[in-house]
């Protein structure tokens, strides 16, 4: 049974309000200074990926307390309710098996007393055959030359994962074949993109887990235009566009197909859709290899959330020490930070995921919560984000937990760049934590000769107050199997979350609202006439627009 508590009614949120009250006046690096074997405690390392949270507003008893509200939620109940193929997304009755896509166990996993294993292998078989064929030039355009770019035609989780995975992985991209995205419904984007591209050897995989979405379709539809602009006939279409969705109907109705059409179910989260078919773009650009890797890399994190001891469990650990700060400190946002250039689309990717997945103001009982929730995520590659916007997180007013990310070991090791990149991780992780004190700038001036009255008038200004709560992550290298790992320690860190908070993590009904009101507009801005049915400002944006478009 997927469990309902509130957590604030629980002995552990109560305990945890008065042990705040004491480890608000904790400096963490008196912590490392009391205990030397800090980070031995409190670091946690899963296959290739080093997990540091020792630089942590937290002690031992912190993370016990925590771990007690996971225990008064009944967290293990809900992992297996989700693992078990319960419906535990109720509001769209649906369960979540996301997890099962990366299961290469061989046991079978049960949705509705079915098991679904034999059609997720299916379906990955007609992936890799796909895959195969289009790499050793079997596939041919309608011209008969090889397939050399792949569009993908998606939105949201039908494009920002297959974005993040094949751009931290384009070390891997297969020779001659490029990718390229699709999704914003401006047509700036479209016409960019197919300006430079070849309808004779271009394939679009066309993305959406319902086949109704407007952007998707909107520009499906361009796409089709384009291509049949060149090749002057229908029958060409099966050649160059294929259909990556749960909905059938809408595929064929789009007149792709269903030959060329990869399913995937409706247990799968838009969010949580790369590992489906929806990965079919990161497959043919990295190889069906190298993206079963990815796979195989997420479920060694599934068997660790699954087994490993709460106490030792990353995913967990990652969920509790978040919670502390959203719950108990009052803190409203956290920054993801990774130092690896190919990563770039990662804090994106768990934009979307964290905040569609966690951003609910109603409990599992329906109620409005009293409590934050989902946090505003955000991020940069390091060290851009260092010359933007560290500076609030220094010696700003807001509390922002980061996650910094970096692999030891480098694609491109050219020069120095490297140990630079690195040197910066390291320093920045240590001053958010030591700052720097009246003390310590007025050394530092003085060894400048400073004169005493422009010193103090100064010293204000250069104080750091530290204290400034990182996690770590040190990853051996950037591969499929590693980035898969990461990927789903993320995911279930938001289960985590979402269990503790009471809401339901894998609807997103906050969506919908923009959607519907955007589909009465668009008729009112055909024609000319003046618009007089919203309120004051609405029309007179749109009446404005439409004087101005002529
Ligand atoms: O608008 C939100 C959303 O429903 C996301 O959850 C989803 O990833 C995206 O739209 C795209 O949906 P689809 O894959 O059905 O086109």
């Amino acid at each position: 049974m997927f469990p309902k508590i509130n957590p604030t009614k629980t002995p552990a949120w109560k305990a945890l309000i008065d042990h705040q009250t004491e480890m608000e006046k904790v400096q963490m690096k008196d912590l490392f200074e009391k205990d030397p074997k800090r980070f031995e405690k409190m670091s946690l390392q899963l296959g290739d990926i080093l997990f540091d949270y020792s630089k942590n507003l937290i002690t031992e008893k912190t993370i016990e307390k925590l771990l007690q509200l996971t225990e008064d939620c009944k967290l293990m109940e809900a992992r297996k309710a989700m693992f078990d193929g319960e419906k535990i997304n109720e509001t769209e009755d649906r369960a979540v098996m996301h997890t099962a896509l990366r299961n290469f166990s061989g046991k079978p996993v049960m949705v509705d007393g079915k098991d679904i294993m034999p059609e997720i292998r299916d379906t990955r078989k007609k992936m890799k055959s796909f895959c195969e064929k289009i790499h050793n030039g079997e596939w041919k355009g309608y011209t008969g030359k090889k397939i050399t770019d792949i569009v993908n035609i998606g939105i949201g989780g039908s494009d920002l994962g297959p974005v993040m995975v094949t751009e931290a992985l384009k070390p891997y991209w297969i020779e001659g074949i490029y990718a390229h995205f699709i999704s914003n419904v401006d047509g700036t984007q479209i016409v960019e993109t197919l300006k430079n591209l070849n309808p004779e050897t271009t394939l679009f995989t066309i993305a959406s887990k319902t086949f109704t979405t407007q952007e998707t379709m909107t520009n499906a539809h361009t796409a089709r235009k384009w291509f049949l602009a060149a090749a002057k006939d229908e029958k060409y279409v099966e050649k160059h566009f294929v259909a990556l969705s749960t909905n059938k109907e809408g595929v064929e109705k789009f007149g792709i197909d269903p030959e060329n059409m990869f399913v995937f179910w409706d247990w799968v989260g838009g969010r949580y859709s790369l590992w489906s078919s929806i990965g079919l773009s990161i497959a043919l650009t990295i190889g069906y290899g190298n993206f079963e890797q990815l796979l195989k890399g997420a479920e060694s994190t599934d068997n660790h959330f699954r087994s490993a001891d709460f106490k030792e469990n990353i995913p967990v650990i990652m969920a509790i020490v978040g919670l502390w700060y959203t719950n108990f400190f009052g803190s409203e946002t956290e920054a993801i930070l990774p130092y690896d250039q190919y990563m770039h689309r990662f804090p994106a990717y768990f934009q979307q995921g964290n905040m569609e997945s966690n951003g609910k103001h109603t409990d599992r009982n329906g109620n409005d919560v009293t409590y934050g929730t989902g946090p505003v995520v955000w991020g940069q590659p390091g060290t851009n984000g260092q010359h933007a916007f560290y500076q609030l997180i220094h010696q700003g007013t807001h509390l922002i937990p980061c996650d910094f990310i970096a692999p030891a070991i480098s694609h491109n090791p050219i020069g120095e760049h490297h140990p630079i990149l690195i040197s910066n991780f390291f320093a920045q992780t240590e001053a958010l934590m030591n700052g720097k004190n009246a003390e310590q700038v007025k050394d530092e001036l003085e060894k400048q000769d400073m004169d005493k009255k422009k010193m103090k008038e100064l010293i204000p200004f250069k104080v750091f107050t530290g204290n400034k709560p990182t996690n770590s992550f040190l990853i051996k290298e950037i591969t499929p199997f590693t980035l898969g790992s990461l990927t789903a320690l993320y995911e279930h860190k938001i289960f985590v979350q979402g269990v503790v908070w009471n809401i339901f993590s894998f609807d997103q009904w906050g969506v919908e609202l923009g959607k519907q009101l955007a589909k009465k507009v668009l008729p009112q801005l055909k024609d000319d006439k003046k618009v007089e049915s919203h309120d004051s400002s609405t029309n007179g944006l749109i009446n404005t627009y439409k004087k101005w478009r002529n």
